[in-house]
C-alpha cells in the first residue's frame, strides 16, 4: 500500500430499528461511538482526507466526528447516492476511496490494508471486501470468474436470479475506489432496479463495461458486523471487549477473570497489572506498571500510578490522580483529586476537589466536603498528615505537612504543620448510671 488514501464514512441513517432518539452510529462500543471506531481504524491505514456522509438533523454527530468534513444525504436514495453527497471532495483525488459503513465497527486496520493492497496491486478499478455467511439472504452476492478469480458484478439480493442466489460469497459493504475514476463509475450508476435506489454496488459492472478490473478479497464474517438493533449492538460490544482483553493480556496484564473486565477502546494498562474480577474501566483511564485492582473496582478518566493498590469496591471518577505506591481502599470514592505518592486512603472516605500529600494517612469515614450547594471547594492535606477517623474536612480547608486531626473532628480554615488538632465535646461520665436506668425502666415497664 503505497498510494495516497482518502475515506468516505457512510453515517446517514437513523437506524429505527435502534428506538433511539441519538443517530445509531453515535451509539457506543467500549465506550466509543461506533462512528469514531471506524474513522480511527482509517486513520491507522494514514488516511489523508476522512469525509462522513451524515443524514439531516444531525448537528451532535457533526460535531462528534470533528474535525472531520460532513457532507449531508438529504434524501436516501442509496449507497451511491450517499457517497456522492461529498461528490466535490472527492473530485481531484488520487490514490485510494475507501468507502465505510459508520455502523460497522469491527473492521480490523490490517484488514483494510489487505484490501487497499489488492485494489493497488492489479490497478483495479474497485476492490471489495467479502464475506461468507452460512446465511447469505439480504446481501449482495460477489459474482466472479470462475478460473481468474476476478470480480464481475455485485447483486443484490432483491436482483438475484436462482443462480446468483445460490452464491455465499457477499459484500460486506467495505469497497475501495480507484480515485481517478471513481466519480466518472458512480455518476454512470443509474436507479433502475427493484429498490429503485443507486446501489454503490454497481460500480463494478459500470468499470467492467469501461475495460476497468475488479476484485474481491475474504474476509472474517465476525468483522462485517453491522449493527441495527440494540441487540446487535451487545455483540459488537462483547466481540470488542473480548478484543481489548486479550490485546490488554498480549501487552503484560493479568486479568483473573477476562470475561468479568470491561475496558474501554482506550484504557492503558501497563505492564504487570492485576486486574481482579468484576472491575469496570470507563473512558479515559491510565495504569502504570505493577498496579492491582480488586475486585467490584469501577474507575473512570483517572490515572494511577505505578504499583498502587486499588480496591476492593474502589471508585475513581474523574480526575483522581492515584500516586506511585498509593493505596485506595474498600468503599473509597475519588473525584477531582491527587492523592500523592505512597499516601493511604483505606476506608470508607469521600476524597473530592482535594490533594492528599505524599504518604499522607487518611482515616476511615474521612469526607472532604467540598459542596455548600453553590460552589465546590478545595481540600489540601500536606504529605505526611494523618487524619483521624470518621473526620469531616469542611472545605475550603488546609491541612499543613505532619500535622494530625483527631478522630471525629469537624475542620475547616487553616491547621498549621505539625500541630494536633480537633474538635471534641468534652466527655462526661455518670458512675453506675446505666445499671439504675436499667432498674428503674423494668420497674415502670414490667420487661426484663
Ligand atoms: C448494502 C449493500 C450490500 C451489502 C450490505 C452489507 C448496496 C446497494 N448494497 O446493502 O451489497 O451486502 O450492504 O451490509 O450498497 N446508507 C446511506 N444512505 C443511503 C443508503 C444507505 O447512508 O441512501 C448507509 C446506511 O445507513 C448503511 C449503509 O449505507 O450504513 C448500507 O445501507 P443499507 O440500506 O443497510 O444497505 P443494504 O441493503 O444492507
Ligand atoms: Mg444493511
Amino acid at each position: 500500500m503505497s498510494l495516497e488514501l482518502s475515506v468516505v464514512v457512510l453515517a446517514a441513517g437513523m437506524g429505527t430499528r435502534m428506538k433511539s432518539a441519538l443517530p445509531k452510529v453515535m451509539h457506543k462500543v467500549a465506550g466509543k461511538p461506533m462512528v469514531n471506531h471506524v474513522i480511527d481504524t482509517a486513520a491507522k491505514l494514514n488516511a489523508g482526507k476522512t469525509m462522513v456522509v451524515v443524514g439531516p438533523d444531525m448537528p451532535k454527530l457533526v460535531e462528534t466526528v470533528a474535525p472531520h468534513p460532513t457532507f449531508e444525504q438529504t434524501d436516501r436514495l442509496g449507497t451511491a447516492h450517499a457517497v456522492l453527497a461529498a461528490r466535490e471532495a472527492l473530485a481531484g483525488l488520487s490514490g485510494n476511496v475507501l468507502v465505510l459503513y459508520a455502523d460497522s465497527p469491527l473492521f480490523t486496520a490490517e484488514t483494510l490494508e489487505r484490501l487497499v493492497a489488492a485494489r493497488e496491486a492489479g490497478d483495479h478499478a474497485v476492490a471489495v471486501l467479502g464475506f461468507r455467511p452460512e446465511d447469505p439472504t439480504g446481501y449482495g452476492r460477489l459474482v466472479t470468474d470462475a478460473t481468474s478469480g476476478e470480480l464481475l458484478a455485485i447483486v443484490e439480493d432483491k436482483e438475484c436470479d436462482a443462480d446468483q442466489r445460490a452464491i455465499n460469497f457477499c459484500n460486506s459493504g467495505v469497497m475501495c475506489f480507484r480515485a481517478e475514476d471513481m466519480l466518472a463509475t458512480l455518476e454512470a450508476i443509474d436507479n433502475a432496479n427493484a429498490k429503485g435506489e443507486y446501489y454503490l454496488t454497481d460500480a463494478v459492472a459500470v468499470a467492467r463495461e469501461n475495460g476497468h478490473r475488479c476484485v474481491a478479497v475474504e474476509v472474517d464474517e465476525e468483522e462485517t458486523l453491522g449493527v441495527n438493533s440494540r441487540a446487535q449492538l451487545s455483540v459488537a460490544e462483547a466481540i470488542m471487549q473480548d478484543r481489548l482483553r486479550k490485546a490488554a493480556m498480549d501487552d503484560g496484564a493479568t486479568l483473573i477473570d477476562p470475561a468479568s473486565v470491561f475496558l474501554c477502546a482506550d484504557t492503558k494498562l501497563g505492564r504487570d497489572v492485576i486486574v481482579e474480577p468484576n472491575v469496570v474501566f470507563g473512558p479515559g483511564v491510565t495504569v502504570g506498571d505493577n498496579v492491582v485492582i480488586k475486585a467490584f473496582s469501577h474507575l473512570e478518566s483517572c490515572v494511577v500510578g505505578d504499583a498502587a493498590d486499588i480496591g476492593p469496591y474502589a471508585r475513581l471518577r474523574p480526575g483522581a490522580e492515584i500516586g506511585a505506591g498509593a493505596k485506595v481502599g474498600n468503599f473509597v470514592e475519588i473525584k477531582k483529586a491527587v492523592v500523592e505518592d505512597g499516601a493511604k486512603v483505606n476506608h470508607l472516605s469521600y476524597i473530592g476537589d482535594a490533594r492528599v500529600g505524599a504518604k499522607a494517612n487518611i482515616g476511615a469515614g474521612t469526607i472532604t466536603c467540598n459542596y455548600d450547594g453553590y460552589r465546590k471547594q478545595h481540600t489540601d492535606i500536606g504529605a505526611g498528615a494523618f487524619i483521624g477517623s470518621n473526620s469531616a474536612l469542611v472545605a475550603p480547608v488546609e491541612i499543613g505537612d505532619g500535622a494530625i486531626v483527631g478522630a471525629g473532628s469537624t475542620i475547616t480554615g487553616k491547621v498549621a504543620a505539625d500541630a494536633l488538632t480537633l474538635t471534641r465535646a468534652e466527655r462526661i461520665e455518670k458512675a453506675g448510671w446505666a445499671a439504675k436506668f436499667r432498674e428503674k425502666m423494668r420497674a415502670l415497664t414490667g420487661k426484663k
